[in-house]
């Protein structure tokens, strides 16, 4: 399978010369072979016999050639072809293209100048990714490594995302928070997860390995003395940060996807007015600063085309009464490191970043909070889609946001959340009921 684009004869388009040679060397042809060739046959066949003269060879493997020709009156000055646009479909019907599902589309020269604006765009789609088109659009993560931060039950977005990140071929790696590790990983082992743990192809979820982790300490150094002797630390080790990155590329080499579903606040139901230093500074540790901790130390084993995605909340932007502790301002916090953190991964590694803003779902963190069920009912009632919101909902938009069918989006807070966001009135308000 390749891709490529012919452009420039002299090779002044950096884009199309590297492209061509690749191209070139995928059918086995010098540039001079190859110009001749499309100069020759184009002036006595026209362009697209010359072009299916030289990729004949590689026809077989099912081709689809476009040939672009914008036109010059002047060298610097381009125009739209006058003659017509037309496209052919050569399905079967050309000798020199012997496999049915070759495709060709041609644009039509155009008179003046021809050699020097003229531009080839070729693209060769494989007989595998050709049948993958042909049901649609599909999310492929097979291949894809990712690691995934906050998972310690079925119950979470974490989980949800595990699931479809699995479901669309991704190999899955969990960070599960220390004091919560021993039960989950019982519980898996004793077969409790099995039903949420199906995927749509009807095989389980496979998780390769469940690291220890504490987000909320870098390296080991940062430890206090009372978290190591505590006994919910007792018998793990390697769970900060750092160490849980080395053991990944130790273990892996490499990841491609970065997921944190994490947040901790210790006085979330406290108002921001009644919120300490320590409690606000916790909140931010564990569910912001956790983030750019993750990202710092699994960015340089994160493969080039990767991606990262965290779970942010609405009360980052809008006051939800409620959500205190500190937790709003850690949100807003991570929605604004998202876009800074976009533009240095990015320039960095190639790596996008953007993050969720998720409806109310009853996860066990967000039972904490004291009025979920309260949060879910109020949400049902007044968001443009009157419907449960779904954890796998979040999990589908997770999957896309990773996968490359999304890669031109980061540095975004994409809202899952039937809409709820839009909405600047509660209309199941009791104020409306009275004037009515
Ligand atoms: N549930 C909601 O209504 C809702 C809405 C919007 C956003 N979110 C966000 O989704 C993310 C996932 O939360 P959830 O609601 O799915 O609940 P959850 O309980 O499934 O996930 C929170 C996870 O964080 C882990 N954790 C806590 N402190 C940690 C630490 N120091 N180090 C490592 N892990 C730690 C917990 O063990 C737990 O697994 C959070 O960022 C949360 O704020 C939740």
């Amino acid at each position: 399978m390749f891709g490529w684009m012919y452009s420039d004869p002299k090779g002044t388009e950096g884009m199309g010369r590297k492209s061509s040679l690749s191209a070139r060397r995928e059918i086995g042809c010098s540039e001079m072979e190859f110009l001749w060739a499309t100069y020759k046959y184009r002036a006595r066949h026209g362009i697209l016999s010359a072009i299916a003269r030289i990729m004949g060879a590689s026809a077989a493997a099912g081709l689809h050639v476009v040939v672009e020709r914008p036109c010059a009156s002047s060298p610097g000055r381009m125009f739209k072809s006058r003659t017509a646009f037309w496209r052919i479909n050569l399905k079967g019907a050309s000798q020199g293209l012997a496999n049915s599902s070759s495709i060709f589309s041609i644009r039509s020269p155009c008179e003046r100048y021809p050699s020097k604006f003229c531009r080839v765009v070729t693209r060769a789609l494989s007989g595998e990714s050709e049948k993958r088109t042909a049901y649609g659009l599909p999310i492929d993560l097979r291949g894809k490594r990712a690691f995934i931060a906050g998972v310690a039950d079925d119950n979470g977005y974490g989980w949800a995302i595990a699931k479809a990140l699995a479901a669309a071929g991704a190999e899955i790696l969990v960070g599960t928070w220390v004091p919560a590790l021993n039960i989950f990983e019982t519980s898996l082992r004793r077969g409790k997860f099995d039903e949420s743990r199906r995927l749509p192809n009807g095989s389980l979820m496979h998780i390769a390995k469940v690291y220890p982790l504490d987000a909320v300490y870098d390296t080991p150094e940062d430890v206090p003395e009372d978290v190591k002797t505590n006994k919910r630390y007792a018998g793990s080790s390697n769970w900060t940060v750092k160490e849980v990155a080395e053991s990944v590329k130790n273990d892996f080499g490499s990841i491609d996807i970065l997921v944190h579903s994490l947040a901790n606040a210790p006085e979330v139901t406290k108002p921001l007015l009644e919120t300490s230093r320590r409690g606000y500074l916790a909140a931010i540790s564990a569910s912001s600063y956790s983030f750019v901790s993750l990202l710092q130390h699994f960015l340089p084993i994160m493969n080039p085309g990767g991606a990262t995605v965290s779970l942010t909340y609405i009360a980052s932007e809008r006051t939800i009464p409620g959500y205190g502790g500190g937790m709003s301002s850690a949100k807003a916090a991570l929605e604004s490191d998202t876009g800074v953190l976009a533009f240095e991964a990015g320039r960095k590694g190639q790596i996008r970043v953007n993050t969720i803003s998720a409806g109310p779902l009853g996860s066990r963190a967000a039972k904490a909070i004291g009025f979920i069920e309260k949060m879910i009912d109020y949400s049902y009632s007044n968001a443009p889609l009157q419907k449960e919101l779904l954890a796998d909902e979040v999990g589908n938009t997770a999957a896309f946001l990773v996968s490359p069918l999304a890669s031109a989006v980061t540095g975004s807070v994409v809202y899952v959340d039937n809409g709820l966001n839009t909405m600047g009135l509660a209309i199941d308000s009791r104020s409306l009921a009275t004037q009515n």
